[in-house]
């Protein structure tokens, strides 16, 4: 679904991503991880076209994706949270959903909707909401939400954009620890049901083990490991990055 190829990206020449090579199959979850600063969501930026690489290439589903626009992306399919979260604080929950839903069928623009297809919006809107289990805030404003429906909210979002891959840098962070996989299960099964690949960036390695069929490590620039995590995170090396444990 998605191949990246030799990429590099260079800020005022300091090399953060160096060659970096790896795919993610169709209805894949692969995790992302790596010591803070490494790069991660850099790596993020250049899939979703916030940042263009210095070289190498993106393809999506065979469509070389290097230098498209961000726009572009979202109507191939790729999709993303902020690892700040992105949402309207003068909008109720469920309006937060719909401008989502306006952008990606072009009405933003339109002063005049017909009844009908605001009706429509407002139906998906309020399905999106019941498939990450907050209908029962849909009236709310962001700022009155926990941490964790923030973080659920922003995911539901990036979802309305109908992604068919979705990179969620962070989903979990600012999540108190006990809410974190109540977060992850209600994001990860919307993921499954919708038959969605997705990359996540994780710091928790629990997470990484309960919710990934891959994981990938990056670190200087590459990524040196790629596999299950538990076979991942058993090598000497990925630990010692990680953790700072010599095998
Ligand atoms: N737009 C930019 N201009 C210059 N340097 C940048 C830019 N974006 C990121 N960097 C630098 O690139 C490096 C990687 O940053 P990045 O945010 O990608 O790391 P990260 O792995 O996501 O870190 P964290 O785990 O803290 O989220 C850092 O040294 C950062 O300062
Ligand atoms: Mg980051």
């Amino acid at each position: 679904m998605l191949r990246v190829r030799e990429l590099v990206k260079e800020f005022d020449k300091v090399v953060i991503i160096d060659r970096a090579n790896f795919e993610v199959k169709e209805d894949e979850i692969v995790s992302l991880v790596g010591p803070n600063g490494v790069g991660k969501t850099t790596l993020v930026n250049l899939i979703s076209g916030h940042l263009y690489p210095t070289s190498g290439t993106i393809e999506y589903r065979g469509k070389d994706i290097t230098t498209a626009t961000p726009y572009v992306r979202i109507k191939l399919g790729i999709a993303r949270n902020f690892q700040i979260t992105n949402l309207f604080d003068g909008a109720t929950v469920l309006d937060n959903v719909r401008i989502c839903l306006f952008s990606i069928y072009g009405k933003i623009r339109n002063w005049v909707l017909s009844a009908n297809h605001y009706k429509d919006v407002t139906e998906e809107a309020i399905h999106i909401l019941e498939t990450f289990g907050l209908s029962d805030k849909a009236n709310l404003f962001p700022d009155s939400l926990s941490e964790g429906d923030k973080k659920v909210l922003d995911t539901a979002m990036a979802f309305a954009l109908k992604a068919k891959f979705l990179l969620l840098d962070e989903p979990t962070s600012g999540v108190a620890t006990a809410d974190k996989f109540k977060v992850m299960d209600t994001i990860i099964s919307a993921i499954k049901r919708q038959k969605m690949s997705c990359m996540i960036i994780e710091h928790d390695m629990d997470i990484v083990f309960d919710y990934s069929d891959r994981v990938l490590v990056l670190y200087g620039g590459e990524i040196i490991a790629s596999g299950h995590p538990k076979e991942v995170m058993e090598q000497d090396k990925v630990k010692e990055i990680l953790f700072g444990v010599r095998g």
